[in-house]
């Protein structure tokens, strides 16, 4: 907890420099005219309420946690530590201001909306909701998004919704879909807001960190991690340690297990498995060449969330982490591992391969990835070391690889990174394509009906 003095302190000198970036970034744009041909963004102005000043009550919801620390470097968090030039206690539902802070820096900004392919909202969209969510105004969470749509609706003329009625509309709401899929029969006792239930937003794309099983308006996006490196030279070292790290451990599980009483679900079942396995002692328990089958981290209680360092060294220990589905299919931790060369072993196609399309195309999950089906561990009494020690060291290695190569692309790199960066493809570019060429497809097929 911060004291308030600090926290204004912090909210002032984000808006500040948010305004600063945005000048400096404008007047660079102009060589770009050719390559920016179908890919020209246009940034709404919003009133500062559906944003900026959102931030100013970070320390409102305590039942959420006090956010103000993890907005400070437009959204990154705080560095782990202060000679650290990559690594950030990065909370993913900030993920709408780190957003919000690359699309200034992007190369095809247009101030004509005219000219634009698409149209960026810069609404804080899930840190909006808490007050639906965790506050005050619980009992009228159906209204959730009325004021933002009223606003883009109404506030201009000529009118930029109009022109293709919200279908070239995108936004970032940071957090699962199903926070905000309340049905809209106003029953405050079913958790969420309604946004993505209002006809008023049917048209428009929505990047979410996780989707519903059919989705309609949003597309999931990778959850940030804690690692932003600035340069190339940065993310090349990273990856040389990745590939160098000497995995002792076969298997990896960070999370809060839940109680080994319960329910029968494959986060318990791994729960068990892991913890078994780890009593056997390392003489004996050792297959494989390995020193230990499985490393359970215990991250109950959200400790581990902004501290990469708890989770990342066992990571970098382990050739498989463990993916069971947690309160929601999906986890940041996915990412994590990703990042750390840990192969993502996953238990259901809604934790991931029906997800991350852009980033992690679904034809390619076999490649850099393993499936076990929850149910035939809970109720087949298949084990999970078992399987994964009959996978061939070669094999893991392979897989490894591929891991490496998808690995650029699903870590969002600082704001204002180096240029040799910027070759790289990271996960808010490849977020970026995907939402232009899905815009065009749509507007395509309006135009044919
Ligand atoms: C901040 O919280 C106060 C008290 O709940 C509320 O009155 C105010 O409108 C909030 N400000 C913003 C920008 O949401
Ligand atoms: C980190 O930097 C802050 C502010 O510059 C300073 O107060 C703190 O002592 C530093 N911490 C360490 C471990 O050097
Ligand atoms: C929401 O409505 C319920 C039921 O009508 C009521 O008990 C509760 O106090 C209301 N909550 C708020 C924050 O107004
Ligand atoms: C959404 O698009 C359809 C046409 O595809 C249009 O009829 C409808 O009015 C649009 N919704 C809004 C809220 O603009
Ligand atoms: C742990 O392993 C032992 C020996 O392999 C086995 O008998 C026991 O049932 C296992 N315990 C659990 C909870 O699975």
């Amino acid at each position: 907890m911060l004291p308030p003095p600090f926290v204004k302190f912090t909210t002032i000198f984000f808006a500040t420099t948010f305004f600063f970036s945005l000048i400096h970034i404008t007047s660079q744009q102009s060589d770009l005219e050719s390559d920016c041909t179908g890919k020209w963004i246009h940034i709404r102005q919003l009133p500062s309420r559906f944003n900026l000043d959102l931030l100013s009550n970070c320390s409102t919801y305590e039942i959420f946690d006090n956010f103000c620390p993890y907005i400070t470097n437009h959204g990154l968090g705080q560095k782990t530590h202060n000679r650290s030039r990559s690594w950030y206690r990065t909370d993913p539902h900030m993920l709408e201001l780190l957003f919000h802070r690359r699309m200034l820096e992007y190369p095809c900004l247009t101030p004509d909306p005219e000219s634009a392919t698409a149209i960026y909202l810069p609404y804080y969209a899930g840190i909006d909701s808490l007050r639906y969510l965790y506050g005050p105004e619980v009992n009228s969470s159906f209204e959730h998004g009325l004021d933002l749509f009223h606003f883009v609706r109404h506030s201009d003329s000529p009118s930029i919704w109009e022109r293709n009625y919200g279908h070239d509309h995108f936004l970032v709401m940071a957090r699962p879909a199903w926070d905000f899929s309340q049905p809209l029969a106003n029953d405050p006792t079913v958790w969420g807001t309604s946004f993505l239930e209002l006809p008023e937003f049917y048209n428009v794309t929505a990047l979410t960190l996780e989707s519903r099983a059919y989705p309609w308006q949003e597309q999931a996006i990778p959850y940030p991690t804690s690692f932003h490196p600035p340069n190339l030279a940065l993310l090349e070292s990273w990856v040389k340690r990745v590939r160098r790290s000497r995995r002792t451990s076969l298997a990896m599980f960070a999370g809060g297990g839940g109680g080994v009483s319960g329910s029968p679900n494959v986060r318990r079942s791994i729960r068990i498995e892991c913890e078994n396995s780890t009593a056997q002692g390392e003489e004996n328990g050792g297959g494989g060449g390995y020193g230990k089958l499985c490393d359970f981290v215990d991250c109950s209680n959200g400790i581990c969330e902004h501290d990469p360092i708890r989770f990342m060294k066992p990571m970098l220990q382990a050739s498989f982490c463990l993916q069971p589905p947690g309160d929601t299919p999906t986890r940041r931790s996915t990412f994590d591992a990703i990042l750390a060369g840990c192969i993502p072993v996953f238990f259901e196609d809604l934790s991931a391969k029906s997800q991350y399309g852009w980033h992690l195309p679904e034809e390619r999950y076999e490649e850099f990835s393993v499936f076990i089906p929850k149910e035939d561990v809970v109720f087949k009494g298949v084990k999970i070391l078992d399987v994964l020690l009959g996978i061939p060291r070669a094999e893991v290695r392979r897989i490894r690889e591929k891991l490496l190569e998808i690995m650029p692309g699903i870590m969002y790199r600082k704001h204002g990174s180096s240029l040799g960066l910027m070759t790289k493809k990271d996960a808010f570019d490849i977020a970026v394509e995907g939402t232009l060429q899905r815009i065009k497809s749509r507007l395509a097929e309006v135009a044919a009906q």
